[in-house]
């Protein structure tokens, strides 16, 4: 009958190693397509190094990295974008003059040169499917907002936006909701879950209020180190964990 589906992106004993500091050491997992992974664990424990070395800008010194069984390990960071990877950082990255629906016509032509975005005539069906990420995002009435004058929740959900119309089959998203109030937290994850599905998402936070609205199967990174994995309820109640990370949350 049905097998178990095939990995999309599979992490084999990764190590990273910055000058003699183990920053990732022996990590390994496996994504599942369409499927939500939570990252958890306190600042410095490699997440962000994690995600840097998915997309190809950090080499890990040990290990292997496998996309669509292809070994990317290797592979320049625009090469593995290309085969269907996308990040969002930390920071809002949205293009601050355009308005809203300009941002996301320009995140859907990811391989046509952005600015010929804005002097030719954009594809009907770009258009519809910017149209469905716009209400997706919530920001259909402000369409025609300057992104600059968007709001910090707003900033966040455009830019997820952009990701999700890049169509990549994995999206990587790095603490989505920095900087945000419990409503728009909940938001977020109300946003993130209707994305699975179409797409596999990895997203890094330390909010434990946002990880148990996504409430998926969690990673616990610790020291470079996966401490624990599994249900949100799981890794709450695991002592280890409490000790070195949820006992000195922001809770
Ligand atoms: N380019 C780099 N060179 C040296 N050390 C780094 C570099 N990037 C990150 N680190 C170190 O690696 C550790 C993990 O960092 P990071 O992945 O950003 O943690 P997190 O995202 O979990 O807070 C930290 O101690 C950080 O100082
Ligand atoms: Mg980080």
């Amino acid at each position: 009958m049905n097998a178990i589906p095939a990995p999309l992106l599979m992490l084999e004993n990764v190590t990273v190693d910055f000058d003699g500091f183990k920053a990732l050491s022996d990590v390994s997992m496996m994504l599942t397509p369409g499927t939500l992974r939570i990252l958890i664990g306190p600042n410095g424990a490699g997440k962000s190094t994690l995600c840097d070395t998915i997309i190809g800008r950090v080499r890990p010194t040990a290990g292997r990295i496998t996309f669509k069984d292809e070994n990317i390990t290797q592979l320049a960071e625009q090469e593995i974008v290309r085969r269907g990877i996308c990040r969002k950082f930390q920071t809002p990255g949205v293009l601050p003059t355009l308005t809203v629906m300009q941002n996301l016509l320009v995140a859907a032509r990811k391989n046509r040169a952005w600015w010929r975005t804005l002097t030719t005539v954009t594809p009907a069906d770009e258009l519809v499917r910017a149209e469905e990420i716009l209400e997706k995002i919530g920001l259909a009435d402000r369409r025609g907002i300057m992104a600059a004058d968007l709001a910090h929740g707003e900033k966040q959900w455009l830019e997820i936006g952009m990701v999700v119309a890049t169509d990549a089959d994995l999206l990587l998203l790095d603490e989505p909701t920095a900087g945000m109030g419990p409503q728009d937290t909940q938001r977020t994850a109300d946003l993130i879950l209707s994305l699975l599905g179409r797409h596999a998402v990895l997203v890094i936070d330390h909010d434990m209020s946002f990880v148990e609205a996504l409430n998926g199967y969690t990673t616990v990174l610790h020291q470079g180190q996966i401490l624990k994995e599994g249900s949100v309820a799981q890794v709450r109640a695991d002592e280890q964990v409490a000790a070195v990370y949820l006992g000195r949350g922001k809770e």
